[in-house]
């Protein structure tokens, strides 16, 4: 099969599409034949070897962390799925044609969910519910900001905060305020402006996605006692104040997924797709998600 190998840490130059045998299903595990993945941060942060102290790898490796796909062939101790089901989940090594995965990670993709838009929600979407749901955990009534709103996981940040019955705040940058209309959160905030954040009143909740100054700027106008949920790991000045700090590191849920695919299917969830690439183009395509913008970069086989 055809995959994307990373040979070592660097730059874009590193990934390379090449002939490399195909996975067989282990004991609880199927065989997907990948019709889509996307791309996420988490990707080039490997890619450049600055996670290779929490994250050692034995590289040659193949990364991706999204897949949505078709079930080719099944281990025999798996009865959750056969031959021919179609399913997401958030995996490892999904650049690539074929993929082995724990059947306890996939979810049914929902009859009339589009593959491709299966394909960017897994790890994104999983994030920004656990980042509320584990993290935050906000009471009806509780301002939350959630940071990078018009991110992918920002927007189901967003997106669950609201169900939650909180007051959301989408914090983005200033050029992308007319943008984050589409949100429809409670206040939109401009991060790059100090003076607006200088005007924000106390928050009960902070879910980051963006992390770096731009959380340290925010950590002042969290109420005492309040809640920093955040998926870039503690900031070094959270020490500073009296806070409660939640990491979230994304774990799959299979049950949760599911709900978060039909959430997407019946336009409750909004998770825009900005780009499509082949495999092959795997260079072109990280470099242009790592400058940014809207919507997920989709990778098609
Ligand atoms: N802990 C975990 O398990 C976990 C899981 C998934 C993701 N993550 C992390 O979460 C972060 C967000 O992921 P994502 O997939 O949502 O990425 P994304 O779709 O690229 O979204 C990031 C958003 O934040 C905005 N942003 C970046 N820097 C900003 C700043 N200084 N001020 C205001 N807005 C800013 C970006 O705007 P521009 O596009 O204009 O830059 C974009 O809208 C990444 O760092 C990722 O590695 C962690």
């Amino acid at each position: 099969m055809n995959a994307v190998l990373l040979n070592a840490y660097g730059d874009v130059d590193q990934l390379m599409c090449t002939e490399v045998s195909t996975p067989k299903p282990s004991a609880g595990e199927v065989l997907v034949k990948v019709s889509g993945t996307s791309l996420n941060p988490v990707d080039w942060k490997i890619r450049a070897g600055h996670l290779k102290e929490v994250l050692p790898l034995q590289l040659p490796v193949i990364l991706g962390r999204d897949v949505a796909g078709t079930i080719v062939a099944i281990a025999p101790d798996v009865t959750r799925f056969k031959v021919g089901d179609k399913v997401l989940g958030l995996v490892n090594h999904s650049y690539a044609e074929f993929l082995t995965a724990k059947a306890e990670d996939l979810a049914l993709i929902p009859e009339g969910l589009d593959m491709d838009q299966a394909a960017v929600i897994p790890l994104v979407a999983l994030t920004g519910a656990q980042l509320i749901e584990k993290g935050v955990q906000p009471k009806a009534g509780d301002r939350v900001l959630v940071t990078g709103a018009l991110g992918a996981v920002g927007r189901t940040a967003i997106y669950i905060a609201k169900l939650h019955g909180a007051l959301v705040i989408a914090g983005v940058r200033k050029n992308q305020k007319a943008e984050a209309q589409v949100l429809e959160a409670d206040q939109i905030i401009a991060l790059d402006d100090d003076r607006e954040i200088a005007g924000l009143a106390e928050v009960d909740a902070l879910a980051d996605t963006v992390g770096g100054p731009t959380i340290d700027k925010l950590l002042p106008k969290l109420k005492k006692d309040g809640v920093l949920g955040t998926v870039l790991g503690k900031p070094s000045a959270a020490g500073q104040f009296a806070i409660r700090v939640s990491e979230v590191w994304a774990q799959p849920d299979a049950k949760r997924l599911a709900e978060l695919a039909d959430d997407v299917l019946a336009g409750d969830l909004v998770i825009p797709i900005g780009k499509r690439f082949k495999l092959g183009e795997i260079r072109e395509a990280q470099t242009s998600a790592e400058k940014g913008g809207t919507g997920k970069v989709l990778i098609t086989p």
